[in-house]
């Protein structure tokens, strides 16, 4: 094994004890540091994770012994926290989105490129078991040519008011779709060409951006993409949907579903009935013949694993910074990512096609 690294994980909320968590468990982690800018509240999740931590960065970023960071911070501050952690010669994983704006994605890329330091964004589908059976069956040739693809996401409002969240600038589309707009690049495989999103008006009034959304996608190869999303159908929950008692969520109104549709078959993952099927399309002699050719389904004690593996992601990535291998998921691709939901964001605002030509 090679040698092991010291980390640092920065914010140390829900998601920043999830980075914890997997440090911990992480066999190429050997010491870990947390961050929180308040002395007090770091002392406190200190005590309750079990780390070290400090409410002075310069400790971390002047840590030769430090390689790489986790940065599990609210959006605003991912820009200015990556950047500073990039010139200080860190690895970094940062959490999505990349900034809230496009032009801090670009300076978040700029500072990449100058320093041409080591940045993986937090697209964890890339490692979820559920996305990657699907982008596996889609390059097996198993469903042709993927043409059109489908997500339909509901969730319960559990950003809360007068939280970061539900008071950002930054919209929905990059906070709770980049992922899956990000799935859809990724299932189609070929460059977005433009983007047609629009919103109805809002349910949760005490949200500083809309709370549903309707983004149409065209990709240069002739596919087409669809993402319907609403955050406030689904009975609420007390937490985090995604860690929240599944067996409750299948069936209150929760869907996290992708339909991928292909020339000669279909894929569907479906999350809140832990399954992933697949149809295979033949040429009958009167009709286009469909049949399910495959379901695979998961365990509770798997959820994670299939379909949020923050956890799996942040191991491979201390193994990939401690063997010096560089990030798996380009930043570049995450960037394209990001660019689809400025522009998204940017045809809601003024009700026209955005042509991705137009973001650079
Ligand atoms: N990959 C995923 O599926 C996923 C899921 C949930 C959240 N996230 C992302 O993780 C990030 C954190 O989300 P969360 O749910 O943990 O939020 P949270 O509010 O629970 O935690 C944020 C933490 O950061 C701390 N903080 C605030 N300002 C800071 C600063 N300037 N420097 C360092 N720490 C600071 C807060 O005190 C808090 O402890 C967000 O960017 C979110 O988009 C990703």
């Amino acid at each position: 094994m090679s040698e092991q690294i010291n980390v640092a994980v920065l914010g140390l909320g829900n998601m920043g004890a999830t980075h914890v968590k997997a440090a911990i468990e992480s066999p190429w982690v050997s010491n870990i540091i947390g961050y929180e800018p308040d002395s007090e509240r770091a002392e406190q999740r200190g005590s309750e994770l079990k780390i070290k931590t400090t409410s002075n960065l310069d400790e971390i970023l002047n840590d030769s012994s430090i390689s790489l960071i986790y940065i599990a911070t609210p959006n605003p501050t991912h820009v200015e926290l990556t950047t500073k952690a990039l010139r200080a010669g860190k690895a970094v994983l940062c959490e999505k989105p990349m900034g809230e704006s496009l032009e801090e994605a670009r300076e978040m890329i700029a500072v990449q490129q100058e320093t041409n330091g080591w940045l993986q964004l937090g697209f964890e589908l890339h490692y979820s078991t559920l996305y990657k059976k699907a982008k596996d069956w889609i390059d097996q040739g198993l469903i042709g040519d993927p043409v059109n693809t489908h997500c339909r996401y509901y969730c319960s409002e559990f950003h809360k008011k007068n939280t970061w969240r539900s008071n950002s600038e930054g919209s929905l589309i990059g906070e709770k779709l980049s992922h899956y707009l990000d799935g859809q690049r990724w299932f189609i495989g070929s460059p977005v060409e433009s983007v047609y999103s629009i919103t109805a008006p809002k349910v949760v009034k005490y949200f500083n951006h809309p709370d549903n959304h309707q983004i149409n996608i065209k990709f240069a190869n002739g596919a087409i993409s669809t993402l319907i999303f609403n955050m406030f159908m689904p009975e609420t929950d007390a937490v985090d949907p995604l860690l929240e008692v599944m067996e409750k969520q299948s069936d209150d109104g929760h869907y996290l579903q992708f339909h991928i549709f292909g020339t000669e078959g279909a894929i569907e993952t479906d999350v809140f009935r832990r399954r992933i099927r697949r149809w295979k399309f033949t040429d009958g002699p009167e009709q286009l013949i469909s049949e399910i050719a495959e379901t695979i389904h998961f365990n509770k004690e798997d959820d994670l694993e299939w379909f949020h593996n923050v956890h799996g992601q942040n191991i491979r990535v201390s193994e990939l910074v401690a063997k010096g291998l560089p990030p798996e998921t380009p930043i570049l691709d995450s960037y394209e990512s990001m660019k689809l939901c400025f522009a998204a964001e940017l045809s809601e605002k003024e009700n026209r096609i955005v042509n991705l030509s137009e973001i650079k």
